[in-house]
């Protein structure tokens, strides 16, 4: 059905024109959009990390960031295809070269927690501005990735401590390798 014939039965239309019960705040929209960004950034990164991984022979470290980085994608899917059930145009950012040049494991790793943190407070931003402008919808489509971006933090958070642990220790890195080939296959 065309836009106009949506306004014809008095019924609100989106920017895209798709029909909408609730308009969304203008401030909502574009954070999301830069959040849109950071999933798509973080899609990026973890596949250079992933690369990183595979020219040093680390399998599990791997295949560990070439599943993150295609979460990170689906994450970016999520938000895209939110956007489009609220009537809303998508617009995509210019992403950011990745990052490719590490000292170390621990080096790598602390730099992937602090994406995480980074994501988690850029969801807690959105989730404080969705609550402002009593956009419910958005408060209840964010609290499974709130959720699951905890659990993220946690599993990061795991793995840096024990990459600390084995502090550069080739025979105790190796050990976290294949545990994560394992648990990653
Ligand atoms: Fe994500």
């Amino acid at each position: 059905m065309k836009p106009e014939t949506l306004n014809r039965l008095n019924l609100q239309v989106g920017p895209s024109g798709r029909a909408i019960a609730q308009p969304m705040e203008t401030s909502l929209v574009d954070l999301i959009y830069e959040h849109l960004t950071m999933e798509r950034n973080a899609n990026a990164q973890y596949f250079a990390i992933s690369l990183w991984f595979a020219e040093r022979e680390f399998k599990g470290f791997s295949q560990f960031f070439k599943q993150e980085s295609k979460a990170e994608q689906e994450h970016a899917y999520t938000f895209a295809n939110y956007l489009i059930a609220r009537g809303q145009t998508v617009v995509l950012d210019q992403l950011l070269a990745p990052k490719q040049e590490w000292n170390s494991i621990e080096e790598v790793i602390s730099f992937s927690f602090q994406m995480e943190a980074d994501v988690s407070s850029s969801l807690n931003q959105l989730y404080s501005i969705a609550e402002r402008s009593s956009d419910n919808r958005t408060s209840v489509f964010l609290d499974p990735i709130i959720e699951s971006q905890i659990a993220s933090e946690d599993e990061f958070a795991h793995i840096l401590g024990r990459v600390k642990f084995a502090n550069n220790d080739p025979s105790a890195l190796f050990i976290l390798d294949n545990e994560l080939l394992g648990n990653n296959a």
